[in-house]
């Protein structure tokens, strides 16, 4: 159960994300201090004040982004990090900013110096240079954007260069969400699908969404599939079960890839230290995937601490994985890797 974006849920996206700030759920208090900036802005006439969304992938960091634009009743720009490519395709997007509207960059920490040394300028002065005339007669001149928000989103707030980072007036990290959160959501989804779901099949796919709205939703669907292919196309947790097992999550909502990674660490490595990258290369995954996506979920259930040296396996990882310390530490890569 991959939290990453997939074509499936693009398609979905209209109908389970949610439009208003009401049908957001959880984050409460920093959703309400959000919307007290948003108000204190809207009634001084000003735009609201750069936000930077970070957390780990499927939280709602794009859904913020348009709730955002819609409380301040402004269009939303939508672009990302790795496609602005061409100073000119930023600065046309800029010049382009309705007054106090919202330019959403995803995956922000993916931006060019280049653009990011733009960025710095419209940010403080709502400002771009542009080069008018050719050969000696060029001159920088200067263009005034309206005034407008950036909102920044990102799974890695670390790898933000701290003048871009330090440019942003609102902080906004978004964190796993609890049990409690994560059974409204469900309920909600499945009442905009039109699916009947019994209360005990809620709480059962909740356990296992690993804190994270994106992964409650696909797992939702998933097992709508079993209900409606297997049974009478009502959800109860016998039917749950199934599509669990058949999906390969287990209890606490881990799947075959945090498998992998405990497997690698536990019983490869003796419970580590091991580099990210040997990890990435034994687990047959990206390390990019690994770090924003497996790794702060089996960190946050203490299962994975990362040392100095390495990824380490907890004494919680071998209790649930059933691994047997004493006997793992006898392992042939014992002392081999590090850092
Ligand atoms: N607080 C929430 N309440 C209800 N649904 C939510 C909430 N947050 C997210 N979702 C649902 O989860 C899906 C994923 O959220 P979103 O796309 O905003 O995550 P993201 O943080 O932008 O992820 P990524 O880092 O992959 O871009 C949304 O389509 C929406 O349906
Ligand atoms: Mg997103």
């Amino acid at each position: 159960m991959n939290p990453e974006n997939s074509v499936e849920e693009g398609l979905l996206d209209n109908t389970l994300r949610p439009r208003q700030v009401d049908e957001f759920i959880g984050q409460r208090r920093k959703l309400d201090n959000l919307i007290t900036y948003i108000r204190g802005a809207r009634e001084r006439n000003e735009p609201l004040d750069h936000v930077l969304l970070y957390g780990p992938p499927g939280l709602g960091k794009t859904t913020l982004a348009h709730i955002i634009a819609r409380e301040m009743g402004v269009e939303l720009r939508k672009t990302s990090g790795p496609v602005l490519e061409r100073k000119g395709d930023l600065t046309a997007i800029l010049t382009d900013i309705e007054p106090h509207g919202v330019l959403f960059i995803d995956e922000i920490h993916r931006l060019r110096t280049s653009m990011e040394e733009i960025l710095y300028r419209a940010m403080e002065d709502y400002q771009v240079d542009v080069i008018i005339g050719q050969g000696v007669g060029a001159r920088n001149v200067a263009l005034d954007l309206n005034p407008f928000t950036l909102v920044g989103a990102t799974t890695r707030a670390g790898l933000l260069s701290s003048p871009l980072r330090d440019r942003f007036g609102i902080l906004l990290h978004l964190d796993f969400y609890a049990t409690g959160d994560m059974v409204r959501l469900i309920r909600r989804s499945a009442g905009i699908l039109g699916v009947e779901i019994t209360e005990a099949a809620v709480r059962s796919i909740a356990a296992r969404s690993r804190g994270t709205p994106r992964v409650a939703n696909k797992l939702l669907r998933r097992v709508r599939d079993f209900a409606q292919v297997e049974a009478s196309g009502s959800i109860d947790d016998k039917v749950a079960e199934m599509a669990f097992s058949a999906l390969g999550v287990d209890e606490e909502g881990f799947d075959e890839i945090d498998r992998r990674i405990i497997h690698v660490v536990i019983d490869k490595f003796s419970g580590g230290p091991v580099g990210l990258s040997t990890l990435a290369t034994a687990v047959m995954e990206e390390k990019d995937t690994i770090e924003d996506v497996y790794e702060p979920f089996l960190i946050r259930q203490g299962f994975l601490k990362i040392t100095p040296r390495g990824r380490v396996a907890t004494e919680k990882a071998y209790m649930h994985f059933k691994r047997d310390k004493e006997k793992s530490s006898g392992s042939l890569f014992k002392g081999k890797e590090q850092g």
